[in-house]
């Protein structure tokens, strides 16, 4: 390739690996697939806050936007936990969403089945499960305005938000849903709270607008308890779920559980144009830093989305997928995977252990 993908890698969790897993493994693979990338880190959340006062510098999204696909570790630590709100780390990762533009944030939950026995479900549950969650990433109540602290007609203190939707910001992620569920396996339910909440009522009238442009594709409604119910039920009759932002990361989180561990999951999330980003759906774990015990799969695996969603380099995210397949095999687990039989190994062993992967993957079987 003549032109250098530009990749801008944020702060990662460096307090669980350093130097960046999620990097070696991206450079690896380039250098064996003959891409060629130009890396630049830039601070975001705690690590841009103790240095520079803000959890989003300039720099940082003007470089993010500048460049071919963004790489993201995970953010947050106790450390600015009590920040007031436009300094929390939390805040920054909003911001470089919204800076980027990215509405529509992918998060497939599929049972690898070296790991169904991690998964607190029973065996003839999880095995099989591959469902994508599409989120709405840069709406909703996480920027609905009004919010914040006031008081009441008596005079009591309150904290307020606001879930809003105009048409076009469910009109893109419905349509993006739709795209994803006809490359899957042609189902896609939406999820919602439509017998309460109008934003809701909104979001269905909506979504269901769009089914006749998509006759291929089985769409149904769901309400988001019935669905947190029916992920740990049957996860199976699930192919793609669109919904919105809160419930997204919601369900999300519980979907992440079927696999065996919220460390398994990776997501991208994209826009109309522009770069996407691509992080881990967990956080940074500050209870287990330091400690080597972090899993590296979602971070890895999201370096296999970048190659995909953000450059279109298929040949070299399977080259990811399938090294940590291999490192599967090959029985090499952290703690929040472990089972019996398997091999306990720290972060940064697993982390080699991929690389080897990358580097000759062994067939499976
Ligand atoms: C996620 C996270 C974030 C979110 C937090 C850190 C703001 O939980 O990516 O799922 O709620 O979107
Ligand atoms: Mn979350």
């Amino acid at each position: 390739k003549e032109e250098e993908n530009k990749v801008f890698l944020c702060q990662t969790l460096l307090h669980h690996y350093s130097p960046s897993i999620d990097k070696d493994v991206l450079l690896l693979t380039a250098s064996i697939e003959g891409i060629k990338y130009e890396f630049q880190e830039k601070l975001l959340g705690g690590a841009a806050l103790d240095a520079t006062g803000v959890p989003l510098p300039e720099d940082t999204l003007s470089v993010a936007k500048q460049s071919d696909a963004v790489l993201l570790g995970a953010i947050g630590g106790y450390k600015w936990d009590k920040n007031e709100k436009h300094l929390k780390p939390e805040t920054g990762l909003l911001q470089l969403r919204a800076g980027l533009k990215v509405f529509a944030n992918l998060r497939p939950a599929t049972v690898f089945p070296q790991l169904v026995d991690a998964s607190t479900l029973k065996r003839e549950v999880a095995e099989g499960v591959d469902l994508m969650v599409v989120r709405e990433l840069t709406g909703g109540i996480y920027f609905g305005k009004p919010r914040g602290f006031g008081t009441n007609e008596n005079g009591e203190e309150t904290g307020y938000n606001t879930e809003i939707y105009a048409a076009h910001e469910i009109d893109r992620i419905a349509r993006f849903a739709f795209e994803v569920a006809r490359k899957r396996r042609g189902k896609l339910c939406s999820v919602d709270k439509a017998n309460m909440l109008e934003a809701s009522m909104f979001w269905r009238k909506r979504v269901l607008a769009f089914a006749q442009e998509y006759p291929d594709v089985e769409l149904s409604h769901m309400y988001v308890d019935n669905a947190a119910m029916q992920l740990i039920r049957n996860p199976k009759q699930f192919d793609t779920i669109v919904t919105n932002n809160i419930f997204g990361d919601i369900l999300s989180d519980e979907a992440s559980m079927i696999t065996g561990s919220i460390g398994m999951l990776p997501s991208a999330s994209l826009g109309d144009s522009g770069p996407g980003l691509f992080e881990p759906i967990h956080g940074s774990a500050p209870d287990i830093a330091g400690q080597d015990k972090a899993n590296p799969f979602a971070t890895v695996l999201s370096a296999a989305m970048l190659l995909r969603y953000g450059l279109g380099e298929d040949k070299a995210a399977e080259r990811i997928e399938k090294a940590v397949m291999d490192t599967l095999n090959r029985g090499f687990r952290t703690a929040d995977i472990y089972s019996s039989g398997t091999k306990l190994v720290g972060c940064k062993q697993l982390g080699e252990e991929i690389l080897k992967s990358v580097e000759s993957p062994v067939p499976a079987g």
